[in-house]
């Protein structure tokens, strides 16, 4: 048996929440593999909204094992909050939440950092979530974090106060002004450490090799976009993981030769929420109709989205990296309504035209190049086949397809579960 892979393939916020819960019923187990608290994975149904940012989208379903693998950092405060919401809703989580021992912790500290580090670049901040991302996977990279594995072992109180005191001299060092009580992130943090040591840890990359060798499916879940990639985004406007499928094999531990589909997801437009360049980024009355219509606000930190055409370069770019084999195309009901669409199809970079992702896109140094498409006038939210969706929205599907050599398998036209169109 082979892994399937989701992953979204623009600056995040794709709707990758929806589509895993939709897509559950076909597999047995739902494996988280990089990102942390910064995700905001948004489910919708029964009229109820749901957003989770630690805990696999298949959580929602009956008998579905759901992995938060290796590579994924988890911070104990905000996970524990996550449970209980979905304690107060009667999911039962006893035996289909599973954490990787290996799993990175983010500790009060990390998130200090995060706020003394994006405070200390001024206009050149990243436009981080505040999360505590970096920092805990630079504690990683740098072999001084600490692992869930960690809190079945001895000396995690040394380990912790180690690490902690390192942090606050480091935090001097920016010199910038935050305010915290140490002891009451402390206290915060030790009732949560408490309570996430009743949940099962595993060894995750054991416990799935040995699930896909026992013939069970596996849909790995990746979080934010492929253009917040440590290394193929817009660096340095970015996030600290691979978000890419490369991610997959190193945050599950299963191996390249095992992933066969791998399902592309991206919007009918293009958002982005922080700072980095952002080519096809509309600042009229077109953008804000998208952000108005398209209710386009962060699902972590409510921070307004910018918006904009698609970007089929950018796509190209995840198409490759990632090796997409299927893509899933959100929101078209958000254009609905727009006279022209304007897709970018080519740069011009340098004087030069080009369909490629250069080493630096920083604002201004690109000019999107743009092919213009009739659009639709029809509500389509209401619609659940695809023969029934205007000719033009049909048009914009068979554009997209062509330029991106890959077929659109599923459209979504609303929030809701039953908003989702095989094509
Ligand atoms: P960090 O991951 O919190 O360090 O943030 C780094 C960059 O990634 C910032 O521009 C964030 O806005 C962006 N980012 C992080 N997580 C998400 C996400 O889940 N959706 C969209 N953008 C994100």
């Amino acid at each position: 048996m082979k892994i399937d892979l989701i992953l979204g393939l623009q600056w995040g916020d794709e709707g990758k929440g929806k589509i895993v819960d939709f897509l559950t019923n076909n597999y047995n187990i739902i494996a988280r593999f990089q990102g942390g608290p910064n995700a905001g994975h948004t489910l919708e149904f029964d009229g109820i909204k749901h957003v989770l940012h630690t805990i696999p989208s298949g959580i929602f379903h009956e008998n579905k094992i759901n992995v938060i693998g290796n590579g994924v950092v988890i911070d104990p405060v905000i996970f524990k909050e996550e449970i209980e919401k979905l304690k107060e809703l009667n999911v039962d989580l006893s035996n289909k939440l599973l954490i990787s021992r290996k799993a990175h912790l983010i500790l009060p500290t990390h998130r200090l950092i995060d706020k003394a580090s994006e405070l200390s670049k001024g206009k050149k901040k990243i436009g981080s979530t505040l999360k505590g991302i970096g920092p805990t996977y630079m504690d990683k990279t740098g072999r001084n974090g600490l692992r869930i594995g960690d809190l079945e072992l001895d000396g995690w109180e040394d380990k912790f106060n180690t690490l902690t005191n390192k942090h606050l001299n480091l935090i001097n060092n920016f010199n910038v002004d935050i305010d915290f009580d140490i002891n009451k992130l402390i206290e915060e943090f030790t009732n949560s450490i408490n309570f996430i040591k009743s949940l099962r840890f595993i060894d995750s990359e054991h416990y799935l090799n040995e699930s896909l060798n026992n013939g069970k499916k596996i849909l790995g879940e990746g979080a934010q976009g492929s253009l917040l990639d440590i290394d193929f985004g817009t660096y340095p406007y970015v996030t600290s993981s691979n978000t890419t499928a490369a991610g997959a094999c190193t945050g599950l531990g299963i191996a390249p030769n095992k992933i066969n589909n791998v399902f592309g997801i991206f919007k009918a437009y293009t958002t982005r929420v922080g700072s980095g360049p952002f080519p096809t980024e509309l600042k009229d009355e077109i953008g804000e109709r998208m952000a108005k219509i398209g209710n386009e606000f962060g699902a972590t930190t409510g921070r307004p989205r910018r918006c904009g055409w698609l970007d089929l370069v950018i796509l190209k770019h995840s198409i490759t990296v990632n090796g997409v084999t299927e893509l899933i195309m959100m929101k078209g009901d958000v254009l609905s309504g727009i006279d022209r669409i304007k897709v970018c199809t080519k740069y011009k970079y340098r004087g030069e035209t080009i369909d490629y992702l250069p080493y630096s896109i920083e604002d201004g140094n690109i000019e999107p190049i743009y092919e213009e498409i009739s659009g639709w006038e029809e509500d389509i939210t209401k619609i659940k086949s695809f023969t029934d969706l205007p000719k033009n929205f049909k048009n914009y599907i068979n554009f997209l397809e062509e330029s991106l050599n890959v077929k659109i398998k599923i459209v979504s036209v609303g929030p809701d579960r039953t908003q989702t169109i095989f094509v």
